[in-house]
């Protein structure tokens, strides 16, 4: 009698024992390897380059290409998203609505995709420190995306995610070029 309770004890201690070690190998496995980090994600326009300063107060809008990268290496997981909407601003106002397909970014993997929005040329000009950001030498332009999907861990995990990214976009007005520097997010 006595020797069947203490046999059930160290098979409840034991027991207990594995599920403890079970749940701090899963948790440690999540927290380190599974759980869905962000993306990083840049956004780089293309062609900005070719546009004459002085002929944007001819044209109402310009086409702006966009290059948009999302790579997702450090991701074991794969990133699936839905139509978004990018919004490119200036100095507080909208000059800029990119569209972004929805997509699959592959675990481990990157994805490019390409897009084009008009350039709201005219909200831009319009702005009152527009001259003095010209006289500056630069024009910086923030675009912020919310992508929002899902992640899918091993093909039966899903879970739902947003990644949010902000870019700073910097165009230099007299050597023309480009610098595009993003953050991102990524919420569960
Ligand atoms: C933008 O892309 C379109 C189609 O992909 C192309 O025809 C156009 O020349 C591009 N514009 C610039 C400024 O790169
Ligand atoms: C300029 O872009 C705005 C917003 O996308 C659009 O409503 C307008 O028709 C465009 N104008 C021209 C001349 O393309
Ligand atoms: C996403 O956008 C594409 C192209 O604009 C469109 O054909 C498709 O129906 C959209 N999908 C959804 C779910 O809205
Ligand atoms: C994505 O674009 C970057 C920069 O334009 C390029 O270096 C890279 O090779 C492209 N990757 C793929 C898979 O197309
Ligand atoms: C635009 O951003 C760049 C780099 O962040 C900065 O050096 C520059 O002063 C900014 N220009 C204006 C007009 O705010």
């Amino acid at each position: 009698m006595k020797s069947s309770r203490k046999g059930l004890e160290i098979c409840c201690g034991i027991t207990a024992t594995f599920l403890i070690v079970v749940a701090l190998v899963f948790t440690t496995l999540w927290f380190t390897t599974f759980k869905p980090k962000e993306p990083e994600i840049t956004a780089y326009p293309v062609g900005l380059e070719d546009i004459n300063v002085f002929s944007i107060f001819f044209v109402r809008n310009i086409t702006l290409n966009m290059t948009i990268t999302i790579n997702n290496h450090r991701n074991v997981g794969s990133f699936e998203f839905k139509n978004a909407t990018a919004y490119v601003n200036y100095r507080g106002g909208v000059v800029a609505e990119v569209p972004i397909g929805q997509n699959l970014v592959p675990a481990r993997g990157k994805l490019n995709t390409t897009t084009s929005a008009d350039l709201m040329v005219g909200k831009i000009i319009t702005n009152p420190v527009f001259f003095d950001d010209v006289a500056a030498g630069s024009l910086n332009l923030t675009a912020t995306a919310a992508l929002h999907g899902k992640v899918r861990l091993f093909e039966f995990v899903k879970i739902r995610a947003t990644a949010l990214s902000t870019c700073d976009i910097s165009f230099s007005i007299a050597s023309r070029n480009v610098q595009s520097t993003c953050k991102s997010k990524i919420k569960l």
